[in-house]
């Protein structure tokens, strides 16, 4: 496919996402390009006085600029105790909709301000959807920096193939929004993502890792149909 179609999906998933969004509500804001379609349509139907009074939680230094670039006022967790409706990408999608995330490195972030809100709200474009979590994208795992040798040492024990994540652009490793480093780890299939999810959060050094399980209320799914791009309910 080309990147085009992908583009149209993307944009029409997030903004069936942001027109859920209704007046007063605490917004968590996820990240990838996805969720940026989400943030650009929210700030435009707060711009067009469509809805008022919304305040959006950023799940990552990039969701904060979006943010501000689209008009969209922020508020932190030390000053806001709930959140209504939170709206994130993802790298996979099982049929129970459990995920993997932390494609853009952001999967800490993502997974605080995600679980706390009533509604979330996922945004993918077709191509996400498996049936195996692990299939076809490696699970990240953030790690603190001086901890990364024994983490990819109990990783490669639990059957993993463990990599450090590189930069593009920028020599050396990605470095996280907290200041650690990402493991990108390959498993043959991940059949009890509960069971890991904890596993290898129980790590010493590991902040946290890119399973979400139990957590998502709505997937929105981006497909292409006759030509046109289209969006259904998982
Ligand atoms: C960020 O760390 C990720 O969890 C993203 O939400 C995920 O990679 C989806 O991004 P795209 O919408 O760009 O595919």
């Amino acid at each position: 496919m080309t990147a085009e179609p992908i583009n149209l999906m993307k944009q029409q998933v997030g903004k069936a996402a942001a027109d859920r969004v209704v007046s007063g509500q605490v917004v968590g804001l996820g990240t990838g390009s996805t969720t940026a379609y989400a943030i650009q349509f929210i700030g435009d139907r707060l711009k067009s006085g469509e809805i008022k009074d919304i305040v959006g939680i950023p799940t990552s230094f990039q969701a904060e600029v979006l943010a501000k670039k689209y008009g969209i006022p922020l508020t932190t967790l030390d000053a806001c105790d709930r959140i209504d409706i939170a709206i994130d990408g993802a790298d996979e999608v099982d049929p129970k909709k459990n995920l993997i995330k932390g494609g853009g490195a952001a999967h800490t972030r993502e997974k605080v301000v995600d679980y706390l809100a009533e509604t979330f709200i996922i945004v993918v474009d077709s191509g996400k959807l498996v049936d195996k979590l692990g299939s076809t994208f490696l699970l990240p795992v953030e790690v603190i920096p001086m901890a990364i040798a024994p983490v990819m040492r109990a990783l490669a024990g639990l059957g993993g193939k463990p990599e450090l994540r590189m930069g593009v652009k920028k020599a050396g490793p990605v470095v996280t929004d907290q200041g650690n480093l990402v493991i990108d780890v390959k498993f043959e299939s991940i059949d009890d993502p509960v069971g890991w999810e904890q596993k290898i959060n129980n790590i010493p050094g590991v902040l946290e890792n890119g399973l979400f399980v139990n957590c998502v209320d709505l997937v929105l799914v981006g497909e292409i149909k006759d030509g046109k791009p289209t969006v259904r309910e998982m």
